[in-house]
């Protein structure tokens, strides 16, 4: 029996505005009733939606949901066919180690392993400490001038990890604007005009770049990854501009919603939020219950079934796309116990907030330290911060993949 056969109303759930702004609700009834299922992306596309921890868990791992955006891209033309719309797949800067199986994967996942040493992470520590000081002291600058309104994502959830991000590749101060305005584009994906523009003029720019740093490397990871793939497995000069546009999307847009999903689970929980003002070295149990209880990326990014995969009790055919709900599986409570309540304290350990198996995220430990440093300097600096407009107010950036607040309007004193 399929899913749609056991739940009439099935296909009639879109993952549209209103699921994504609370999806936590729909997630818990899903979870109960109708733990693998379709559902509907706003273009139309039909999708199965994996939404149980131990099912999302063994789908990350499972080599039958296939990553190749290849073949994604034929179904995707396939149910095009059929009627839905379709997405902007197949360009070059799409052909990232995310979108691909092994060996390809294996191969370029190699090569960037060993350029993000742990070494090369660590040592940015101390500028990420500036980084995230020299953010916090403008803040401070217009708070004592009396100026109350300030949106925290817009100036300092956003600007932190594009400037790392940013010094990490070696990509240059007058560049970086550029480049915050390609990522928001490509991955908000409203307009696919704009979209492949954006692509084209970073791939043009990365290339430029990835020569200048042939002829005169510098210690950055971009030099790393020449290095490296001029050492062994040469990388194209396409390939480097895919894995550069990789890890600057997937390095930037979720970050600032660690930051942001953070602080904001924080000021909804006044004795966890205490908890930390007493005691701001807690910032790294903090970051990792908000990576669990509302992390920066709802759904894994797509994957599609090279032969027909059992989940659960669900047959999914041949030839589906699937998605899998991350931000289900770490409030599932056959694995943590009052999943709804935000406690530092809890034991975390096995949440799926950066994916699972070959794809699990390679800036991980990056994105931890980021928040950690981003959270302990804020508790530091302003520990009464506070919302500055109703709660009901805050709405989530319309995105299918990534969950984060459009605005944070806070009073920082
Ligand atoms: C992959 C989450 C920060 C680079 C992933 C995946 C998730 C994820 C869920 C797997 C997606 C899938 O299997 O479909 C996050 C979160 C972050 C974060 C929640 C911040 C809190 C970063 C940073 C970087 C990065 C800072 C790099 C600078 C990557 C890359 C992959 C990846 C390169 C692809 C890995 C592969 O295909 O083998 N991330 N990420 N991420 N992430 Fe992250």
């Amino acid at each position: 029996m399929t899913a749609s056969q056991q739940c009439p109303h099935a296909a009639t759930t879109v993952l549209d505005d209103e699921f994504l702004q609370d999806p936590h609700v729909q997630y818990a009834r899903m979870r109960e009733n109708d733990p693998t299922r379709r559902v509907t992306t706003i273009t139309g596309m039909p999708v199965w939606l994996i939404t149980r921890y131990a099912e999302a868990k063994a789908a990350l791992t499972d080599q039958r949901l296939t990553k190749d955006y290849r073949g994604i891209r034929s179904v995707l033309d396939r149910k095009t066919e059929e009627g839905a719309d379709s997405a902007n797949f197949g360009e070059s800067i799409q052909a990232h180690m995310l979108n691909m199986d092994p060996p390809d994967h294996t191969r370029l996942r190699k090569l960037v392993v060993k350029a993000f040493t742990a070494r090369r992470v660590e040592a940015l520590r101390p500028r990420i400490e500036q980084i995230t000081g020299e953010l916090l002291d403008r803040l401070a600058v217009r708070d004592s001038a009396g100026e109350t309104e300030v949106d925290l994502l817009d100036e300092f959830a956003f600007p932190l990890p594009i400037r790392v991000i940013c010094e990490l590749l070696g990509i240059p101060e007058d560049r970086r604007q550029d480049f915050r305005v390609w990522s928001n584009t490509l991955v908000s994906g409203e307009d696919p005009r704009a979209s492949e523009q954006a692509a084209l003029a970073m791939s043009e720019y990365l290339l430029e770049l990835i020569e200048r740093k042939r002829e005169s490397p510098g210690d950055d990871l971009l030099a790393g990854l020449i290095e490296a793939s001029d050492e062994s497995d040469r990388l194209s000069g396409n390939e480097l501009v895919a894995m550069v546009f990789l890890l600057l999307v997937a390095g930037h847009e979720t970050t600032v919603n660690l930051i942001g999903n953070g602080v904001l689970a924080l000021l909804d929980n006044d004795e966890e939020h205490e908890k930390l003002r007493a005691d701001p070295t807690r910032a790294a149990k903090v970051v990792e219950e908000a990576l669990r209880f509302d992390g920066p990326v709802n759904l894994a990014t797509l994957r599609f079934t090279s032969e027909p995969v059992r989940v659960g009790e669900v047959d999914i055919p041949e030839g589906e796309l699937v998605l899998v709900a991350l931000s289900s599986a770490n409030r599932d409570d056959e694995k943590f116990p009052e999943p709804h309540r935000f406690d530092q304290d809890r034991a975390t350990g096995g949440h799926l907030a950066f994916g699972h198996g070959i794809h699990f995220c390679v800036g991980a430990p990056l994105a931890r330290m980021e928040g950690e440093i981003a959270l302990r300097q804020l508790a530091e600096r302003f520990p009464n911060i506070a919302l500055d407009v109703p709660r009901e107010n805050l709405r989530y950036r319309f995105s299918t993949l990534m969950r984060g607040l459009e605005r944070l309007p806070v009073r920082l004193s």
